[in-house]
């Protein structure tokens, strides 16, 4: 006998149907375990009939997250943004089944036909992408809606919203960057923080983590030791203390900042527009 609880054996078989590893080898798909092989375009392997692009370890991950997002009791439901066939939404729904929540939904959000045309007036930098061209992103809903059949789990726990983000999604009040910041330089990171400044209303808030050093640079040993990580692993990259970021929020437009420590060796910087 397997040394796993009827949960742990279901949730695992899941993932296994859902990745296709029950009767076939993994997704060829680049993306699939972070792979990244070269030479392979978008929805390459059409040949598999895997449910979602997402590899084991990553589905594993999602798990994880879902259950413990349950054990800590954070309130609140679940979405996905770009759901192709519905394989990590038919997932989290699995893990509501498995645990007997029956309090909480999952939100399936896609337009169901690909992804729109680039707008290179707007966003220059998606100037002649050609990812809205490939049939193979275009899952209809009807499609995902079979797929979740399938495992048992379409019931009214499960909601989709259809159409294009632009048009269906809120935008939002407050947004979180963790762990993004340390891997670009400077002018990047000045840039990112721009952006964010610009997406927020009046009134929102920007929220950074990251193992901050301290402005005295003395006491975070890991926070100096990410740093020069970073500075080995990125083409500029570096951490940083909570001074150096709240300079970077006010440059910004930002009004009022603040740092907090976190836990462990994270901390966060607040800024609000
Ligand atoms: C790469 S696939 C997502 C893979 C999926 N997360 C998985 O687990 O396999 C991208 C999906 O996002 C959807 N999508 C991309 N941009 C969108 C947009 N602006 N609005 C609505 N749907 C979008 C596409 O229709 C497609 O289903």
């Amino acid at each position: 006998m397997p040394d796993q609880s009827p949960r742990d054996l279901y949730l695992d078989l899941l993932i296994k149907c859902l990745s296709n590893l029950v009767y076939g080898p993994p997704p060829a798909d680049p993306w699939n375990d972070g792979l990244l092989r070269r030479g392979f375009g978008p929805g390459w392997d059409r040949q598999s009939p895997a449910h979602t692009m997402v590899g084991i370890r990553r589905l594993e991950n999602l798990r994880e997250l879902v259950e413990r997002t349950i054990d800590l009791e954070i309130p609140g439901d679940f979405i996905e943004t770009g759901v192709w066939r519905g394989g990590c939404c038919i997932l989290m729904r699995g893990v509501l089944a498995a645990k007997g929540v029956h309090g909480r939904k999952v939100y399936a959000a896609d337009s169901f036909r690909g992804l729109p045309p680039p707008k290179p007036d707007l966003y220059p930098a998606d100037a002649g992408d050609v990812h809205h061209m490939m049939p193979a992103l275009a899952v209809s809903l009807g499609e995902v809606k079979a797929n979740f059949d399938r495992y048992g789990l379409l019931d009214e726990q499960v909601v989709f919203v259809e159409g294009f983000f632009s048009e269906t999604l809120p935008s939002a009040d407050v947004l979180v960057m963790g762990h993004i910041l340390h891997d670009w330089d400077l002018n990047d990171k000045r840039r990112l923080i721009a952006k964010a400044y610009d997406a927020l209303p009046s009134g929102g808030a920007l929220i950074i983590y990251e193992a901050l050093i301290d402005d005295e640079r003395r006491t975070n040993v890991l926070g100096l030791l990410m740093s020069l990580n970073m500075l080995i692993e990125t083409k500029g990259g570096f951490d940083y203390t909570g001074a150096d970021c709240s300079t970077w929020l006010r440059e910004a437009g930002f009004r009022d900042t603040r740092v907090e420590h976190l836990v462990g060796p994270d901390s966060m910087v607040v800024g609000m527009k």
